[in-house]
């Protein structure tokens, strides 16, 4: 018989922003977060034990990868075989709907999938809760991937106790939609792990983004409760403009932004003047994303099909948490 798991996660946005960490081995966040999981954007892993190879292999929207991409994902394996006390090899297979490196963060549904898989091919008896500890060391944004709707990320008080995990907040089915504007969907110059060291180790203005996170994390849950939309759009663009003004005060500064990203938050700006609720946040990356309600979401897109081309917008519903698949469902 074979030793296989298979699961589905959706990709995350982020609304209250995580930008750097307190342990870069444990992935222990210096703030907490939280998301809005997307339907339109996911990842489909497979993991088959293979306790007769002697290395694993790794196989992304089916091409095998190479030693570097293959070894990061094998560190992260190894947490499940020293879980299970089972040193077998794997073979991993991936499929991305997610356009890969384009500030759309197909990190947090890959290491989000291939946690709940390794979890079903090794046959570990994992809440989703601590299984969102596993997936936040591969990329701190995936433990949020574990779970539908609004979800916060705890950033905890330290690794050993599990409080560094994911929490369903809200199901987010009161209208609540997302739109993509697409500028530049090319791999990213500069890595989110390697901006927010800098950003910590350097920006003046961290400090004051923290205890500014924590207070945007307390208000929008608030909002979120009373279903206020517009008190939700209105934290999430600020807090996501906070977050990249921090980055501006690194030396030297960062910026993810192009001009078709200033374009696109100017046209969110008027089409909100005219009396949409709409708002901005963009992530490592120059990608604009829109917070908008699902009942408004084709009136924008016609308004911004005057400056952008069709398939730079993508619209997305909710998405739900971490699904495992059947061998049958494997479409591939
Ligand atoms: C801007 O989760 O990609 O999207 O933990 O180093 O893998 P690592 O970083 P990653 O960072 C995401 C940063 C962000 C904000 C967010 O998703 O909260």
């Amino acid at each position: 018989m074979e030793n296989s798991g298979l699961c589905r996660a959706h990709t995350n946005i982020a609304l209250i922003k995580y930008w750097g960490k307190r342990d870069e081995n444990l992935f222990l966040p210096m703030n907490s977060s939280l998301s809005l999981t997307l339907d339109a954007f996911y990842t489909d892993t497979k993991v088959t034990l293979e306790p007769t190879a002697e290395a694993d292999t790794f196989y992304l929207n089916g091409v095998l990868q190479g030693e570097k991409e293959t070894q990061k994902i094998a560190n992260f394996i190894d947490l499940f075989r020293h879980e299970a006390n089972n040193n077998s090899r794997v073979k991993v297979e991936s499929y991305n709907h997610v356009p890969t490196a384009a500030g759309l963060a197909s990190s947090a549904s890959a290491f989000a999938a291939l946690s709940g898989a390794c979890r079903d091919a090794f046959n570990l008896e994992l809440s989703t809760e601590v299984l969102s500890t596993f997936a936040r060391r591969g990329s701190g944004s995936a433990t949020r991937s574990l779970y539908g709707g609004f979800v916060e990320w705890n950033k905890g008080i330290d690794h050993d106790s599990l409080s560094s995990h994911a929490i369903p907040i809200d199901a987010a089915d009161w209208d609540v939609a997302m739109l993509v504007i697409a500028v530049n969907t090319g791999e990213k110059k500069l890595s989110s792990r390697v901006g927010m060291k800098q950003t910590v180790e350097t920006s003046a203005f961290y400090p004051a983004w923290v205890e500014s996170a924590e207070k945007d994390l307390i208000a929008i849950k608030d909002a979120i409760q009373a279903q206020d939309f517009i008190r939700v759009g209105e934290i999430t663009e600020a807090n996501g403009m906070k977050m990249h003004g921090t980055m501006l005060g690194a030396i030297p500064p960062i910026s993810y932004w192009e001009p078709e990203s200033v374009k696109a938050f100017q046209k969110i700006q008027e089409i909100r003047a005219q009396g949409i609720p709409c708002y901005v946040t963009m992530d490592a990356g120059p990608n604009v994303k829109v917070l908008c309600q699902g009942s408004n979401i084709e009136k924008i897109k016609k308004i911004l099909l005057k400056d952008f081309k069709p398939d730079q917008l993508i619209t997305s519903g909710v998405g739900s948490g971490i699904q495992s698949l059947k061998l049958s469902d494997w479409t591939y």
